[in-house]
């Protein structure tokens, strides 16, 4: 043992690590009738140099980042918690490093209630752990006693277990999380995760949670009733199961809300894979952040950020502050004399507004409105539909505990939706493009009886017009340094400069990378994969050795701003059935997007009857309909951002290694567009899947349905919707559905090189009928994708009073389209992609 000290201590000062008192232990697990006591004398005591000090009790496994449990505490430390944390070990398992591996607490049993030093924790001989502070007076129990417990056991992924003598789990810290998870850790329904109320207050006190219900993950800023800032939604149309829960493993956080592993999640969120330790928490400002250990701990992913942007936050500006581009200000009416509200701090624009005279409901006679146009809030939960907005103002008058009303409309401002909370977080600009809607915000503000305003100007209105003043002079210095810099550079590389150097990595986002990183990567481009509509699509190997698919897009080098705004929004959308946004790169004229690896290539190989071996039996088809038909509907109702993906075609539907389809190219017909063109004068997609609204109405969603129907008729019948190699009366595959139809023989029609196919013909039948729904030339006569999905599930059924007599709209790439506003985000096209 001595000699295997020494080595160790010289091996110690070499790598620059302390070792700290203590005996060598890997002490997992303890039997009844023990009790530790938190004192300065016990065994694997350390003190940290950030003044946190830990005293383990058990601790698992040598060598690396380990889960422990113990006391712990940071800062004075005249109390301490009873916690499990993540500390470095060695070898030999002494926690090491107190200068730099600082244990990251991931649960507490007493965070309401720290105990002193000398309390003591006591696995009875009844079988029950019961923390005692110094006088003896209980703080915390398992209430296990006389449920036949013989041990505690620490296990490998950190949940520390009550057993009894079948090894079976009597009570485990896992079903009662605080703020945090670690991987391998579930979130059911019935628990959640709360928010401490500071960084050094590890009270539970915090405004916000993260729960799971049957229709997915949440998460609520504490409000009476709790408002959702975050939710990723699972249709909630299958039958319910018992428990719901979403589960922290390798790579992403799972929902299973109806699907149970091992079947695959129903949703998930993207994560980076996990290399050394990592453990999730839920930060007392709403964020969840995803941590990890490498040579110390790091943020690595602002898991909600990238869905949410900065400003979704509830607190971001405090209450009744307004968040725009990250900076917080008061609301304030167009008449710039007159303030209802003023800063809580002025240094902290963040802390919020307080209202000047506060609201009375003794005097709700002097209640009037502020009104802030364009204003949108994190949150909204109609409490009147299909309304005008006087009537919500006049709701929000009538209900004293409403602060605000909030007024949202298509492009009839007097058919909207009315949301009246009786509590006003961080409001945020609604941006032009982001939403479907528009949105108005009607802040209730107490007037004086003999003034139309309470204030004629702030109270601390003259240190800002200090600041004003100040504002003003730097703008003129920078403006005149800005000019006399633009003579020096040429005003080109200047822009591109800017541009660089703006938009570095943001934490979360895709990858940027550099052009030559991904000229190797593709051995200069060698392996086409394949062509779209935007340009061409390479194989590509990354460093690390991940396989990525890199797309090469044409003609949009010039595209600056937008294409990165538009990058972060489609890498921040995560659905199984997407293709997933690995990273990009925007440098000179180039711009380029890397996606995730599609072993299978994209379905046009799989379907048409090329003289390949393989042939796609039902139940895989089916499966690939209901991929598609989710991918979608996840584009067009669970974004927080409707996304209309104006492309869909079997080349851009791609297989992964278990014939799991994934949409591409979504996202990118807005990309495109932003920069190119101010109206929408071309059409856009691929013709023979283009719906026939194209040459007329107003394009919606439903394009998408219909060209899903194509698709999903090519699935089914196993060739090109246009095929020049049959006989002329067979050529178009939608007159040829048409004719079989109306003489009711759609079985003809079924793949006929499938055996497979053929003996499910009643059930591939069915499907045609939801196709040629789907295809109705009358786009409000289609169904929504998310209608589709529960037809497909069976738990709906399809129309049947369909009109057969398809429309094929003309195909010609200079057809002009007149589209209205109403609804329309994702359009204005340009591009045509080349016809197969
Ligand atoms: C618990 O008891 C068992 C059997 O009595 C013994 O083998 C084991 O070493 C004990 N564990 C600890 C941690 O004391
Ligand atoms: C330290 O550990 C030893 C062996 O595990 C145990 O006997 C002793 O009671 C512990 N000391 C304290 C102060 O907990
Ligand atoms: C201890 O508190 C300090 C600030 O008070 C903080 O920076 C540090 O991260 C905390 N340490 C731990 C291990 O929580
Ligand atoms: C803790 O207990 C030890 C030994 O019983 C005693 O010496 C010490 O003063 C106590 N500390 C406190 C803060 O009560
Ligand atoms: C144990 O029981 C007490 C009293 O019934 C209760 O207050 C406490 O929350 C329970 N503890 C746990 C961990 O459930
Ligand atoms: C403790 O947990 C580990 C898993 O981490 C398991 O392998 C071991 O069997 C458990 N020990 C007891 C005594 O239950
Ligand atoms: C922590 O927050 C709680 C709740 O807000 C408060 O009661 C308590 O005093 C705070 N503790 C510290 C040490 O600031
Ligand atoms: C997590 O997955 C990645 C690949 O996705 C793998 O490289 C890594 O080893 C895995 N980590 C663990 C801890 O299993
Ligand atoms: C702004 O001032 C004008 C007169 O200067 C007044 O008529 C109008 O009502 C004011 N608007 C608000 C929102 O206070
Ligand atoms: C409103 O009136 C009630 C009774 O008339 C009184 O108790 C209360 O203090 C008043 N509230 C305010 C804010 O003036
Ligand atoms: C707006 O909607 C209202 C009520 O639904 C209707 O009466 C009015 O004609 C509509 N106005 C326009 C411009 O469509
Ligand atoms: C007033 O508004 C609150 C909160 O929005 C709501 O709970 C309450 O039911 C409303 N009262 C009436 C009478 O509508």
């Amino acid at each position: 043992m001595f000699p295997k000290c020494w080595n160790f201590i010289i091996i110690s000062v070499l790598l620059s690590l302390q070792l700290v008192d203590g005996q060598p232990f890997d002490y997992p697990t303890a039997n009844l009738s023990t009790t530790w006591i938190n004192s300065v004398s016990a065994n694997h005591s350390v003190d940290f140099t950030d003044r946190s000090k830990v005293r383990a009790i058990l601790l698992r496994g040598t060598f690396g980042p380990r889960y422990a449990c113990g006391f712990f505490c940071n800062g004075t430390c005249d109390s301490y918690l009873f916690a499990i944390f993540i500390v470095q070990t060695n070898s030999v398992s002494y926690i090491v490093m107190p200068s730099s591996g600082f244990p990251q607490v991931v649960w507490s049993a007493n965070r309401n209630n720290p105990v002193k030093i000398n309390a003591t924790l006591q696995l009875t001989s009844g079988g029950d752990l019961v923390l005692r502070d110094t006088d003896g007076t209980l703080v915390w129990s398992t209430n296990t006693t006389g449920r036949s417990v013989v041990g505690l056991n620490l296990t490998e992924e950190g949940n520390l277990v009550l057993f009894d003598m079948n090894n079976l789990v009597v009570w485990q810290s896992f079903d009662h999380p605080t703020d945090a998870l670690v991987p391998g850790q579930k979130l059911a329904s019935g628990q959640k995760l709360t928010a401490s109320v500071s960084i050094t207050n590890s009270t539970e006190g915090g405004l916000f949670s993260m729960f799971v219900n049957n229709e997915g993950l949440f998460a609520a800023v504490k409000a009476n009733p709790p408002q959702i800032y975050y939710q990723q939604l699972v249709d909630n149309t299958k039958a319910n199961k018992e428990s719901s829960y979403a589960k922290f493993q390798n790579g992403s956080l799972a929902l299973y809300i109806h699907s149970s592993e091992p079947r695959d999640p129903d949703s998930v969120i993207t994560l980076p894979p996990i290399s050394s330790a990592q453990y999730m928490k839920l930060g007392s400002d709403g964020h969840l952040r995803l941590y990890e250990w490498a040579d110390g701990w790091k943020e690595v992913f602002d898991i909600l950020t990238g869905y949410l942007g900065d400003c979704n936050y509830p607190t971001v500006c405090g209450e009744n502050g307004i968040c725009s581009n990250g900076q917080c200000s008061c609301p304030r009416s167009v008449n710039a004399s007159m303030n209802y509200f003023t800063q809580i701090n002025g240094r902290h624009p963040n802390l919020g507004c307080s209202e000047i005279t506060p609201l009375n409901c003794n005097a709700s006679r002097y209640h009037n409105f502020l009104e802030l146009e364009d204003m949108t809030y994190f949150t909204f939960n109609a409490d009147i539909t299909s309304t005008n907005m006087d009537s919500c103002k006049q709701a929000c008058l009538g209900n004293c505990s409403c602060k605000a009303a909030i007024f949202r409309y298509g492009s009839n401002s007097s058919n909207g939706d009315c949301y009246l909370p009786a509590q006003i977080f961080s409001l945020m600009n609604n941006e032009q493009g982001k939403t479907h809607y528009n949105s108005s915000v009607f802040m209730k503000v107490q007037i004086t009886p003999n003034a139309s305003a309470p204030a004629k100007t702030s109270p601390k209105g003259t240190p800002s017009l200090v600041i004003l003043g100040y504002a003003i002079a730097a703008f003129i210095l920078f403006a005149v340094l800005i000019g006399l810099t633009i003579c020096i550079i040429r005003k080109k590389r200047l822009a591109r400069e800017v541009e660089e150097g703006d938009l570095d990595n943001v934490p979360g986002m895709p990858t940027r990378f550099p052009f030559e990183d991904l000229k190797v990567a593709t051995a200069n481009f060698s392996k086409k994969l394949g062509e779209g509509g935007f340009g061409s699509v390479f194989e590509g190997s990354l460093r690390d050795g991940t396989k990525v698919a890199v797309k090469c897009l044409d003609g949009i080098g010039q595209v600056k701003k937008s294409f990165l705004a538009e990058v972060e929004s489609i890498g921040s959308i995560h659905h199984v059935n997407l293709v997933r946004l690995v990273g990009f790169c925007a440098e000179k004229s180039h711009r380029l997007l890397v996606y995730e690896f599609m072993s299978n290539g994209s379905l046009e190989k799989w379907i048409y009857r090329q003289g390949q071996e393989i042939v796609l039996d039902w139940k895989c088809r089916r499966k690939i309909v209901l991929d598609i038909a989710k991918g979608l509907t996840y584009l067009h109702e669970d974004c927080r951002q409707k996304i209309i993906h104006l492309d869909i075609k079997p080349q851009n539907i791609l297989l992964d290694d278990k014939f799991n389809a994934k949409l591409s190219d979504f996202g990118l017909s807005k990309l495109i567009d932003r920069d190119q063109s101010q109206v929408v004068t071309t059409m856009r997609g691929t013709p023979g899947y283009l719906a026939p609204e194209w040459l007329s109405a107003v394009i919606t969603e439903k394009v998408d349905v219909y060209s899903f129907g194509v698709v999903v008729l090519e699935i089914l019948c196993g060739r090109k919707i246009v095929d020049r190699s049959e006989p002329e009366e067979r050529m178009h595959l939608l007159s040829l559905f048409k004719q079989k139809a109306e003489e009711g023989k759609l079985m003809d029609m079924i793949d006929q090189y499938s055996e497979d196919m053929q003996s499910n013909r009643e059930d591939v039948v069915k499907m045609m009928h939801v196709a040629a729904w789907c295809l109705q030339s009358d786009h409000a006569s289609r169904p929504s994708m998310s209608v589709v999905v529960k037809v497909l599930e069976g738990v709906m059924d399809a129309e049947t009073n369909l009109d057969y007599g398809f429309e094929r709209p003309s195909i010609s790439s200079t057809s002009i389209s007149q589209v209205g506003s109403e609804e329309v985000t994702a359009l204005i096209p340009s591009v045509l992609s080349g016809p197969r």
